[in-house]
């Protein structure tokens, strides 16, 4: 049965659990855009990975009145003392919400886009143990941690735009290169795109989760 609408540690959110034959799946986190919810990315979950849990939070931070993941004081300027609590915030919902919907919380992989895909990429850099790996759509370097995570055993997709007004290529290589650092399994997928994201970039990540 989907939930829609609980509240887990003051997260809103949707979980729809895996089919019989899709058990050993991960599970999806998906984290919406600025301005998203928790309905923006199942259709995008179901694609990815039919038949996977998929658990999909809305941000409890608004900027006038569009959701977000946390605080930024302009366009690509992070309140990072805000950041770096709200990424512990939901880290813990994760971690309480596979107690509660019993699934495996050593099977979670992250698929953000913008604002979801720099939470989820410092979820990565503060609390890794709660992801296996990523999906980040169209993500910049959210923080820069005093230490380096390790990353081992972690697999990370980014998809980017060539012309991305938002996120030039070089921070995008940043992430991709800390990430790196950190012993994390990287691949990157170009598109001539912009902050968007584009079937080609669906797909790649589709068949990227389907060989991990
Ligand atoms: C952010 O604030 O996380 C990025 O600027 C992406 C976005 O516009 O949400």
């Amino acid at each position: 049965m989907a939930l829609e609408g609980h509240e887990v540690d003051g997260f809103i959110h949707r979980f729809e659990p895996a089919s019989a034959q899709s058990t050993a799946l991960p599970v999806l986190l998906l984290l919406h855009g600025t301005g998203g919810d928790e309905n923006d990315l199942i259709d995008l979950g179901h694609i990815l990975a039919p038949g996977a849990a998929l658990l999909s939070p809305r941000g409890k931070v608004l900027e006038n009145g569009m959701p977000r993941f946390f605080r930024r004081l302009a366009e690509g300027v992070f309140d990072l003392e805000d950041l770096k609590l709200r990424t512990y915030e939901l880290a813990d919902f994760v971690e309480a919400a596979s107690k509660i919907y019993a699934f495996d919380a050593q099977h979670v992989i992250a698929v953000g886009f913008s604002n979801g895909a720099n939470i989820a990429a410092s979820m990565l850099l503060l609390r890794p143990e709660v992801l296996t790996g990523a999906v980040l759509s169209h993500p910049m370097v959210p923080l820069v941690p005093e230490t380096l995570p390790d990353l081992s055993g972690k697999s990370i997709f980014i998809g980017a735009g060539r012309f991305d007004p938002l996120v030039p290529a070089s921070e995008t290589e940043h992430l991709a290169a800390l990430l790196q650092e950190a012993g994390g399994r990287v691949t990157m997928q170009w598109q001539n795109s912009g902050h968007v994201l584009r079937p080609e970039e669906v797909r790649a990540a589709r068949s990227w989760l389907n060989n991990l």
